[in-house]
């Protein structure tokens, strides 16, 4: 009974770090998805230089994205949700919130996180400035779009989460 108790609260714990960890890590992905964003729609509108800075900055979005990503996975194995959706398929199937976090949720993220990492790739072997900031804008922004499509917001017709987790 006892190592029931510390077993599930172990369990509880590392699930509840992972979704805060997770939820606060959505506003790093989207704070700096925009700021690239932006940066390349002024970098591309005014004919600017694709400096260094511009580089790492489009090197860090990625790399956010991919620890957001590494985050999410874990959490997916972790989280009573998922494991209700694939134990009890038929019945959790009925439920939209559900299959929202089971399937829907994984496959955008998965593709958008996809379309991020062509873009980033894509966009450091481009030839001229222009092309850089180009690429980025482009890629970054439907990448931007399927992730603020997928996220729970309180106004999502989809599945709802709070704004921000706190301990
Ligand atoms: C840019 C990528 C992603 C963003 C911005 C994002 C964002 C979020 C947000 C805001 C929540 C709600 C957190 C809360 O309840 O407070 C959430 C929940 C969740 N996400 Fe993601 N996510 C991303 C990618 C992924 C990926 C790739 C997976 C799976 C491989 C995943 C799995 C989950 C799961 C399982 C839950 C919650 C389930 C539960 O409530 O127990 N996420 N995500």
């Amino acid at each position: 009974m006892f190592c029931i108790y510390i077993c599930e609260s172990k369990q509880f714990f590392m699930y509840y770090t992972l979704i805060t960890l997770h939820s606060v890590f959505r506003w790093l992905v989207l704070l700096s998805l925009i700021y690239t964003i932006f940066r390349a729609s002024i970098g591309y509108f005014g004919g600017a230089k694709f400096t260094k800075t511009d580089n790492t900055i489009r090197h860090w979005t990625a790399t956010i994205a991919h620890i957001q990503l590494l985050i999410g996975m874990i959490l997916y194995t972790q989280s009573p949700i998922i494991k209700y959706f694939w134990n009890d398929f038929k019945q959790a199937s009925t439920s939209l919130d559900t299959v929202f976090f089971g399937l829907i949720h994984l496959i955008l993220m998965l593709i958008a996180i996809v379309i991020l990492t062509i873009g980033s790739a894509l966009a450091k072997r481009q030839e001229t400035d222009e092309q850089k900031f180009r690429t980025m804008l482009v890629w970054f922004s439907i990448a931007l779009l399927l992730i603020f499509v997928a996220i729970p917001w309180p106004f999502s017709p989809l599945a709802n989460r709070p704004l921000l987790r706190t301990f």
